[in-house]
């Protein structure tokens, strides 16, 4: 089977975090974003995976390199030399996803949730119609497409992306499974597969839609980031992972949804959760207090410091009695001096903060 997943644009929601790497590389509980997708996907038995990106894909391309090694796939960079949107990267990749009559996945980068593709595909081939969307349901749905389907059916009616006025709280989870004939709607220029593309799929009765179990989230800016986290760790431990640091056995812990890499070094005295990462090579020191908060790879948190709601880059440094709070989010290589307060504050990358951040601000 075959997938493409909209890598897309610059990720600037995501900022700063993404001044210094490409979102989908960006670690989502220690691992890739996109890395999540990619190995649910080839679980459910894809071999051929487009990624759809606007930009030069360098850095992608070196990482992935390896992951195409490890799990025995084809895993295949779709330029495009002008942003075609949604929909226009599945025409570019023509050749690919059109090249036998088995369906193919399209996901968008940066959603979140347990990934049930076999299950989607299998209601996929049942219904046989041309495409299937994932769903979920959302209390503010105005952010998102929303779906209404036919009574008592799948079928679905009516699409709308981004609605003004109240329409139905079920939404698109951004996952959707097509039969290759799609193809066809779907001409090489900037098309919208949410605005264009399934209107014209719907007004044919074409399109199903699946319920998704469990929990989503779209993590491309930092406060669903965090609430994302959240959500994975409290999946983590409803389905007993042995990823979870064990309360029994780390005193640290508090509150429990605590993920911690077997590189990182936290010091006994410390206090971390409920809802903490901890990302490869971090220190954390003595009287740490960490709550909702992702530490990156390699930062340093030094000793009585108390972080919550918040990101800390890779390679940050945060400094000893100093309390960040309220979706701070430091970027790669930032510092911020001993007993300071930052609220809220997004600081650039290579940053140092000597003065308190009393009302959040980008810190440029
Ligand atoms: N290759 C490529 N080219 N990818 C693109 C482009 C483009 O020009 N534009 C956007 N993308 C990618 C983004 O990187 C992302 O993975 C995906 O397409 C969706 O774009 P977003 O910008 O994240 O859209 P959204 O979050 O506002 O809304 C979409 O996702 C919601 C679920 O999170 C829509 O699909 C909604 O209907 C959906 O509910
Ligand atoms: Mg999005």
């Amino acid at each position: 089977m075959k997938a493409l997943i909209l890598v897309g644009g610059f990720g600037t929601r995501l900022r700063p975090l993404t001044l210094s790497w490409p979102k989908p590389l960006v670690e989502f509980c220690n691992k890739a974003i996109i890395l999540h997708q990619i190995e649910a996907l080839v679980k459910a038995g894809v071999k051929d995976i487009v990624l759809a990106v606007n930009y030069r894909p360098e850095v992608m391309v070196s990482v992935l390199k390896k992951t195409e090694e490890e799990l025995g796939i084809t895993i295949t960079f779709s330029v495009e030399n002008e942003p075609l949107d949604t929909a226009g990267p599945l025409a570019l990749a023509r050749d690919i996803l059109g090249k036998d009559d088995s369906p193919f996945f399209v996901l968008n980068a940066d959603v979140t949730c347990t990934y049930p593709f076999e299950a989607f595909r299998d209601f996929h081939l049942a219904h046989g119609c041309e495409g299937s969307i994932m769903v979920t349901k959302v209390a503010e749905p105005s952010n998102y497409g929303v779906v209404v389907t036919k009574p008592g059916t799948t079928i679905i009616d009516r699409f709308v992306e981004k609605p003004v006025e109240f329409v139905g709280n079920r939404i698109n989870a951004g996952i959707y499974i097509f039969h290759p004939k799609v193809l066809d709607r779907i001409e090489l220029r900037p098309t919208s597969i949410e605005k264009e593309v399934f209107p014209a799929i719907v007004a044919d009765g074409q399109l199903h839609s699946y319920d998704l179990q469990g929990f989503w989230m779209d993590v491309g800016q930092p406060k669903d980031y965090i609430a994302g986290t959240c959500l994975y760790l409290s999946h983590l431990t409803a389905t007993h992972s042995s990823l979870l640091s064990d309360p029994t056995k780390n005193k640290w812990v508090y509150g429990g949804n605590v993920l911690v890499d077997p590189t990182a070094e936290v010091d006994p005295t410390a206090v971390l959760g409920p809802n903490v990462v901890i990302g490869a090579g971090v220190k954390i020191g003595a009287g740490v207090r960490l709550q909702r908060c992702i530490i990156l790879s390699n930062a340093v948190v030094r000793d009585h410091a108390w972080v919550a709601n918040s990101i800390v880059g890779w390679n940050s440094n945060v400094g000893r009695w100093t309390r960040v709070e309220n979706i701070t989010v430091l970027g790669d290589d930032v510092t911020i001096k001993d007993e300071l307060y930052v609220n809220g504050a997004s600081v650039l990358p290579h940053k140092s903060i000597s003065t308190s951040i009393t009302e959040p601000r980008i810190v440029m």
